[in-house]
């Protein structure tokens, strides 16, 4: 028998070419790749016609189903670099996560940026908040943290997510995404005001994925060696490259001549060498209830104040390679909320334990079962396992591969001996179905209002004047309540626009969530 190079081609199919030389995927050369056989020049196509057959057939699969939110994504691999630190203490007070506590330490990571509401070949200038999603391959396996740009989210509770969505994805009739249905949906969900005002601000149209922030946005828990936890936050600030968004009218000009600009930006940064950098900060906090506070630490449309919480920095991540190929590393990445690493751990934020069931449920459907072994999921580390069969399996970790169950006395896996004290919080309670008790839906949202500089805050009421001049009257009046609410001066200037910009705006260029002409008309009446 000939060997079998290194690639799995088979000399014998060589017939003296190269690696080069097209196959199949049964290795077989290819010796012509234009035409199908027939029964002489003009007649019908045979079916043993196993090449065409072989080449058609995977074309027609080469689609799966695409994310049911964030399809349209960039991503990039490099590194996570620790500062053995959390802000002037050892990190080790607080977490005993190993990627965190040897300063100068690196961890490999793949980070996936995304939109959210629209597929796979949308345009990246749409207002959306956008994913950053980070893998760190660790020593002691995957940790994911998935994040977005902006540091809330529209919903406190995981009950509401699929109806979210749903309502800002295109209409079931006709396809189209319609901002009436947006803010029926928001305008009786007041706990989404303080997003809505980020989101209808230029902070809701980043330039492009590297200059923005990231945050895990949900509340995690930190766990040291004594098994005591600290409640989390994680935000990724932009390094050298700063932060920057882009208002309506910025956003539109770049979409009418491209509409891939952000995957663009990173692809073409990485390849000149001008690797973008992020810092990882966290905010901590001991963990109970706090019941000094006016919000709910677990509440994920709040921020932390920073004046009360700083951002720790423990470390910086640098992206500085782009990937092989787009399906196999960037379409096929899974990133779950479930997945961390010893010292990192769940809080009791509904909206993670929502999401944690959510995200690898929904790859077993999307990439498969055995998801967890293509090579851009698979830990960097060794796999033991006495998982079976399932689509697509191509490798058994066992060393022993008779023994797939444990205990056993004849050998096989067996358990992880448990090196520091594990998290044990103490629970106990009615089991209900009951909002939180701290919502106070609107004061942070008047504090970000007051925050904005006049540039932005124009942009947000000329944007949210425009959307809501396409909605109906008991709409209007809600949201005009809860911008009050938020802030008298922030209601009176969205209602006195949308008064005068009248109910004529069809969908114009940008959309139902932009185009500028609204807000332009309104700055003009402002103005007079
Ligand atoms: C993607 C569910 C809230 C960030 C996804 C996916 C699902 C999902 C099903 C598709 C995953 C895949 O196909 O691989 C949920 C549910 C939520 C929720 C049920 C609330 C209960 C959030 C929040 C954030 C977020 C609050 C931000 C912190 C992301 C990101 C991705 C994603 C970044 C894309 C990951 C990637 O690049 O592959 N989510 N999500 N999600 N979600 Fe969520």
């Amino acid at each position: 028998m000939k060997d079998v190079t290194s690639n799995g081609s088979d000399e014998r199919n060589s017939g003296g070419e190269g690696n080069d030389t097209l196959t199949n995927r049964q290795g077989h050369p290819i010796t012509d790749n234009q035409n199908v056989r027939t029964v002489g020049r003009r007649g019908p196509t045979v079916l043993e016609n196993y090449d065409f057959l072989e080449k058609i057939t995977h074309f027609d699969r080469e689609r799966v189903p695409e994310r049911v939110v964030h399809g349209r994504g960039a991503g990039a691999h490099g590194y996570f670099e620790a500062y053995g630190k959390a802000g002037d203490e050892p990190v080790s007070k607080y977490t005993r996560a190993k990627l965190f506590q040897e300063p100068g330490k690196r961890t490999p990571v793949f980070v996936r940026f995304s939109t959210v509401i629209h597929g796979t070949h949308s345009p990246e200038t749409l207002r959306d908040p956008r994913g950053f999603a980070t893998k760190f391959y660790t020593e002691d396996g995957n940790w994911d943290l998935v994040g977005n740009n902006l540091k809330v989210f529209f919903i406190r509770d995981a009950m509401k997510f699929p109806d979210l969505i749903h309502a800002f994805k295109p209409d079931p009739v006709t396809n189209i995404q319609d901002v009436e249905r947006i803010f029926d949906f928001i305008s009786n969900t007041p706990e989404a005001t303080h997003m809505i005002t980020f989101l209808f601000s230029p902070w809701g149209i980043p330039a492009n994925y590297r200059q923005m922030q990231g945050s895990g946005v949900n509340t995690y828990k930190w766990v040291n060696h004594a098994g005591k936890s600290v409640l989390v936050k994680y935000h990724w600030q932009p390094l050298a490259q700063g932060i920057k968004n882009l208002t309506q009218k910025e956003a539109e000009e770049i979409q009418g001549k491209n509409f891939n600009h952000a995957t663009q930006d990173l692809y073409e940064a990485i390849e000149r060498g001008d690797y973008p950098e992020w810092e990882l900060c966290v905010q901590i906090m001991s963990d109970d209830e706090h019941p000094e506070l006016d919000f709910d630490p677990l509440d994920d449309t709040k921020i932390w104040p920073e004046d009360q919480f700083p951002f720790l920095p423990v470390g910086k991540m640098v992206l500085n390679k782009n990937p092989e190929n787009y399906f196999a590393e960037v379409e096929q990445a899974a990133f779950g909320t479930g997945v961390l690493v010893d010292g990192l751990d769940f809080s009791d934020d509904k909206m993670l334990q929502g999401r944690t069931f959510s995200y690898s449920d929904t790859q077993r459907y999307r990439v498969g079962a055995n998801y967890l072994q293509l090579p851009i999921n698979a830990p960097k580390k060794h796999v033991a396992t006495n998982q079976e069969g399932g689509q697509m399996l191509y490798r058994v970790d066992r060393n022993q591969p008779h023994i797939n169950y444990e205990p056993s006395t004849l050998g096989g896996l067996h358990e992880a001996h448990q090196e520091a004290q594990d998290h044990q919080p103490y629970v106990e309670g009615n089991i209900v179905r009951q909002k939180i008790d701290r919502t106070n839906d609107f004061k942070q949202a008047g504090e970000r209002y007051r925050q904005m500089e006049d540039w932005e805050k124009d942009d947000l009421i000329s944007n949210l004047v425009n959307a809501l001049s396409k909605c109906d009257p008991r709409i209007q009046e809600k949201m005009f309540d809860y911008f009050t609410q938020s802030d008298e001066d922030y209601g009176r200037r969205v209602r006195e626009g949308v008064e005068k910009a009248g109910t004529s705006h069809a969908n114009e260029i940008g959309g139902p969530m932009g185009a500028a002409h609204a807000g332009e008309a309104v700055r003009e009446a402002e103005q007079k």
